[in-house]
């Protein structure tokens, strides 16, 4: 039963792991034909190696050569035989050698390439992915899998499947030879093999058990890590590093005992397998003695025998020495599998069409959307916005207003309702055509590592430093990138951590600006500015927004009062409409917004008016 089991469950990964490399396999298959006959030859060299050994003993040193008389070519003469035998040894030994360089660095070579491409195959499909994925998965986890998981299954690939594969070969050729040479000794030499199937097979499933959790929590110590790294300051601002050092810890403590747990099994399984060896290897030898006793095999013949044994069953010494590498790159296998394995986001992309250059009208018709079932987000949403509208959408947080540009960008698809541009719905076109007349500028600006003019193109194809520069000008970036020493080669950090948030914020206008697209999309890109920060991203974004159709989302209504409409979401659907001074006419949720903002501002001056008066 137990045997069962795990070949079962072994067989499916098998073909899951087929399923992946296939196509791999095949662009080898000449180096691998190659790397395989050099295997084959070694096997053969090996399964010689005995042979001459048993030759000197029954026929050169055994008195009389009572058991294989001396063959006539050596003329009677023992030492022409004994110097033929040394010199044929040696060339099997040479064979067997350049053999099994020939296959280990082919197979190093083809375990290596397909590794690196199933990596670079695995980190196409990561950025594939739909952002929905993205959203509930930890980036550390992830990175694991892209660089820790890969590294391990490619060095197990290359030092212990290939290794294996050989040996089970040898271990084959071995107990033929040996059934054909005497097959009763040899059926008691193999009678070892089912107990050590059960016994590796029961282990194995443990030991595969443990490794498994262990990359889970190798996986959560990197996104924890991941987590820190990246949000430094306000770890250090919210003084978190004890928390993060605990969690660390936790999650370093299990993995230290899962690894303690995978070895000791190894280690039990590698006792076991010595023991069985050398119980099957006491067998033979009381059982073989009795046969050259009984002269019904020659002493070479129980020589060949031996050898043959210790050689032929070093697999499974090497299988319980590689137990636990070998479970740990199978769920580091697995995990890649995994992510492989999930539907990304082109799907269904066939047979779409690239969208036509935009005109820019919008339309929102009962657009239903939730993260998660038991809370609404969107409900019946509609609107409709003309080409070159510039809209603004206020209303409380968490009503939706980010979750509406998403879906305008095909982040996420509406549960039900439709988002239509130029009065087609936008899953009719390719997703990147879509995006790609959207130009966004966010509350919060990421920069790449390099310099301001790269991270200006970024994004639009074709970008000349004119156009680098007079999208500069728009979005008054102009003036503090020639400031710098560098001017526009100025590098700038992994996140832009040289430059201030507002110089982000222009910079994200000038990229913007650079994409020319006649659909633009700002969420909140002036908040959290001070003043002269504000003025100067507001006049970039005026600029960018001129007949082009423009979604701004705000929460400072001064941004709506140039807006050509204002829409105030409230329970998933526009609750008021118009323009700013229609809406504080009409008194509702706007209105009372409007009052609360310009009370505050009120509060805010007379304080400085009373601090300033002497
Ligand atoms: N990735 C996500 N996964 C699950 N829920 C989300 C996700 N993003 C937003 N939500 C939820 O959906 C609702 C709407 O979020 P959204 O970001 O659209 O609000 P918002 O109006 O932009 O708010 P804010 O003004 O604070 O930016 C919120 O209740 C939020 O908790
Ligand atoms: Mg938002």
């Amino acid at each position: 039963m137990a045997k069962q089991k795990p070949i079962r469950h072994a067989l499916p990964e098998f073909v899951r792991a087929a399923k992946h490399f296939r196509g791999d396999l095949a662009r080898e298959k000449w180096r691998a034909a190659q790397a395989f006959s050099a295997l084959l030859i070694g096997v053969l060299a090996q399964l010689l190696e005995p042979w001459p050994l048993k030759f000197i003993i029954d026929s050169v040193l055994t008195p009389g050569g009572k058991a294989d008389p001396l063959p006539s070519v050596f003329q009677g003469s023992p030492v022409v035989a004994l110097a033929a035998t040394g010199a044929a040894f040696v060339a099997i030994i040479g064979v067997r050698a350049t053999a099994s360089y020939i296959e280990s660095v082919g197979f190093a070579m083809i375990g290596s390439r397909i590794v690196a491409r199933l990596r670079s195959r695995l980190f196409c499909h990561l950025q594939a992915l739909p952002l929905a994925f993205h959203n509930k998965s930890r980036q550390g986890d992830l990175l694991a899998r892209v660089v820790g998981d890969i590294r391990l299954v490619r060095d197990v690939a290359v030092t212990a499947v290939l290794p294996l594969v050989a040996s089970v070969l040898v271990l084959v050729g071995m107990a033929g030879v040996m059934l054909w040479v005497n097959w009763r000794l040899g059926l008691v030499a193999l009678a070892v093999l089912p107990l050590f199937l059960l016994s590796t097979v029961k282990t194995g499933r443990k030991i595969h058990h443990a490794a498994r959790k262990q990359r889970l929590h190798e996986g959560a110590i990197a996104a924890s890590a991941a987590e820190a790294i990246s949000s430094m300051q306000v770890v250090k601002a919210l003084s978190l590093e004890s928390r993060f050092e605990a969690s660390f810890a936790v999650n370093e403590n299990r993995s230290a005992s899962d690894e303690v747990k995978t070895r000791k099994l190894a280690a039990r399984l590698s006792r076991s397998t010595d023991l069985l060896i050398a119980l099957s290897t006491a067998i033979v030898l009381v059982y073989g003695g009795r046969l050259v006793l009984a002269e019904t095999m020659t002493i070479g013949g129980l020589v060949v025998f031996l050898t043959y044994m210790k050689r032929g069953l070093r697999p499974l010494k090497d299988f319980a020495k590689y137990a636990a590498r070998l479970s740990k790159a199978s769920a580091a296998a697995q995990r890649i599998f995994e992510l492989l394995e999930m539907q990304p986001d082109s799907d269904g992309e066939d047979g779409r069409e690239e969208a036509p250059r935009f005109k820019g009208a919008i339309e929102f018709r009962g657009v239903d959307y939730s993260y998660s079932p038991d809370a609404p987000v969107l409900q019946q949403f509609s609107a409709t916005i003309a080409p070159g509208e510039f809209v603004a959408i206020v209303g409380e947080s968490g009503v939706g207003k980010s979750t509406l540009l998403s879906l305008l960008l095909r982040f996420y698809e509406p549960e039900s309702g439709e988002v239509l541009i130029d009065s087609a719905p936008v899953d009719l076109w390719q997703r990147a055509s879509v995006r790609s007349q959207m130009s966004i500028v966010l509350q919060d600006t990421v920069l790449f590592a390099g310099t301001i003019a790269e991270n200006i193109a970024y994004g639009a194809a074709d970008v000349s430093q004119d156009m680098v520069e007079a999208a500069a000008k728009l979005a008054r970036a102009h003036e503090f990138t020639s400031k710098f020493p560098d001017g526009y080669e100025t590098i700038v950090g992994e996140r832009g951590v040289t430059l201030s948030h507002g110089q982000r914020q222009r910079i994200a206008i000038a990229r913007a600006a650079v994409r020319d697209a006649p659909i633009l999309l700002l969420d909140e890109p002036a908040t959290a500015l001070d003043q002269q920060n504000k003025a100067l991203t507001r006049a970039g974004l005026a600029s960018l927004a001129a007949g082009r159709t423009t979604l701004l989302v705000t929460h400072d209504l001064k941004d709506a009062v140039d807006a050509d409409r204002v829409l105030l979401i409230k329970d998933g659907r526009v609750a008021e409409e118009g323009t700013h001074d229609e809406l504080v006419q009409k008194g509702g949720s706007y209105a009372d917004l409007h009052r609360a903002q310009r009370g505050h501002a009120a509060d805010r001056s007379t304080q400085s008016a009373g601090v300033a008066a002497p």
